[in-house]
């Protein structure tokens, strides 16, 4: 059994990544900002009021945490405001900055020495932040901070090879969640099963890669 922690498990991906754990047996602390009663009842240990902006947050986790270490971290809190080149708004932009790039290596930071050699982050970012992969254009703000936030899974990835932790960037898919508004080619379900098997997989041979929830590799 190893200690799993998701950040933003109130719903959607988070909330299920933290129910298919928990089933198999991990033992999972799953964050919330809110309340959400359906982690409990799924067996997880619950950290409310856990925003990825705050350091206080981030410093009141790693003291929650303090009692066992963590194996796992999962990075999943993320915003997505939707905009055009046209109605793009600074200060969204700068908000889904703080959440979806800084964020994880807020929380990271912060929960770094609860890990040991052996450890692994998984960054859920997005496949619109591949510049490699970019076709479509449009959503400037979200699309940056997911590009940030693959660099920031790099640079961990680079950074965290020498303590022997490894750390993927992940895809979930075209998910049908809160964020995409109930769209998207699968279920919050099927994203969190691919997310698992990858997390399986990440190894200290595959540290600093991108992967699709569907064991695609994708292009920075
Ligand atoms: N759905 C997709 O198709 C898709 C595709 C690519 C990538 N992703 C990524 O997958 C991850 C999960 O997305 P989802 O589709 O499950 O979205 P979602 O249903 O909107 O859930 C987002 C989660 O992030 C949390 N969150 C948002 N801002 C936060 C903050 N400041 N501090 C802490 N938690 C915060 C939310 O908590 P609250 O309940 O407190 O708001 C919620 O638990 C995100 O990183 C998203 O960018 C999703």
């Amino acid at each position: 059994m190893s200690r799993y922690v998701i950040i933003g498990a109130s719903r959607g991906i988070g909330l299920e990544l933290a129910r298919q754990l928990a089933a198999r047996g991990e033992e999972v602390t799953a964050t919330t900002r809110g309340a959400c009663e359906a982690l409990a009842e799924a067996g997880c240990e619950v950290v409310e009021g856990i925003d990825v902006t705050s350091d206080e947050s981030a410093e009141r986790l790693a003291g929650a945490l303090a009692d066992g270490g963590v194996d796992v971290l999962v990075c999943n809190a993320g915003l997505l405001i939707s905009d055009t080149l046209e109605s793009l708004n600074f200060d969204d932009a700068l908000r889904q900055y703080m959440v979806n790039a800084l964020g994880p290596v807020r929380m990271t930071r912060a929960l770094l020495p609860l890990m040991k050699e052996g450890g692994k982050i998984g960054v859920v970012t997005s496949r619109v932040g591949s510049l490699g992969d970019n076709t479509s254009g449009g959503n400037y703000g979200y699309r940056m901070s997911k590009a940030a936030a693959n660099m920031a899974a790099v640079n961990l990835a680079v950074e965290l090879r020498a303590r022997g932790i490894a750390v993927a960037a992940l895809h979930p898919g075209y998910v049908r969640t809160e964020m995409t508004g109930g769209h998207g080619n699968i279920s919050p379900e099927a994203a969190a099963r691919g997310l698992i098997l990858r997390l399986d997989e990440l190894s200290m041979e595959t540290t600093g890669t991108f992967w699709h929830a569907d064991g695609q590799r994708l292009p920075w």
